[in-house]
């Protein structure tokens, strides 16, 4: 199978990149496909996740790597996203906050996709600018660059949404739309908060399927 480099992004910290990472590879294993995730972050959320997971479903063999990769320099970067390259399906990384860092450059110029969750709140929103506008900076430094971007609306409380919020949900919305593709949104429930690197469970499927199926199918293209 092709390979595919997909980074989970955005500055703003707590909007759903660890969560959605673990998902997405849960999701993929599930649907038997070829996946492993790298996690660059300095929390090393994920992988301390796959350690509490493997102690409590002991003997159980491990659906997908997890391996994790301390940030240095852009030279170290570029092996380890060199190395992914050759890597058989889709490998994903975590990403820390800090997106300007110089030794994260490698991951994303190298990218074949850039995930990156936001929240319809005023301050998320303009992180999540500002973190678009690394990425193009990036792109303009860097002819080879050709990361498609996803944005993924998550969290979403379904229960509000005033005439202004609508409003603002639909021009944020568009103004994405002209950067990358908007998925379908993921709404908040508490499935989504109790997840693990092993399984993923039929609630959780219900509530990332449109948002998943609608990337995978992209990425496909
Ligand atoms: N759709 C959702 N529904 C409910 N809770 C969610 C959802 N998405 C994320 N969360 C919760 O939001 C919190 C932040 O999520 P997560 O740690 O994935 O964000 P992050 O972007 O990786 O944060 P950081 O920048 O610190 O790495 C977690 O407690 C997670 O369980
Ligand atoms: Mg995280």
């Amino acid at each position: 199978m092709k390979n595919r480099k997909i980074i989970f992004a955005n500055q703003k910290g707590g909007v759903g990149k660890s969560t959605l990472c673990i998902l997405f590879a849960n999701y993929l294993a599930w649907k038997k496909q070829d996946v492993c995730v790298i996690d660059t972050d300095l929390q090393k959320t994920i992988k301390m996740q796959r350690r509490k997971d493997m102690e409590l479903y002991e003997g159980q063999e491990e659906p997908y790597v997890v391996q994790d990769f301390d940030v240095q320099d852009p030279e170290t970067m570029q092996q380890l996203m060199d190395s992914a390259s050759n890597t058989e399906g889709y490998v994903l990384f975590d990403s820390p906050g800090n997106v300007s860092e110089d030794g994260l450059v490698p991951m994303f110029t190298n990218a074949d996709f850039i995930v990156c969750p936001y929240e319809y709140e005023e301050k998320t929103l303009d992180s999540t600018g500002t973190f678009v506008q690394v990425i193009n900076a990036l792109r303009q430094h860097t002819p080879e660059m050709t990361a498609k971007l996803f944005f993924v609306p998550n969290r979403i409380d379904v229960r509000i949404g005033t005439k202004n919020e609508l409003d603002m949900w639909k021009q944020t919305d568009a103004i994405f739309k002209q950067l990358g593709a908007v998925t379908p949104r993921i709404t908040a429930r508490a499935a989504l908060k109790r997840i693990n690197t092993v399984e993923i469970t039929a609630a959780q499927r219900e509530a990332v399927k449109p948002a998943f199926d609608f990337m995978i199918r992209r990425m496909k293209e």
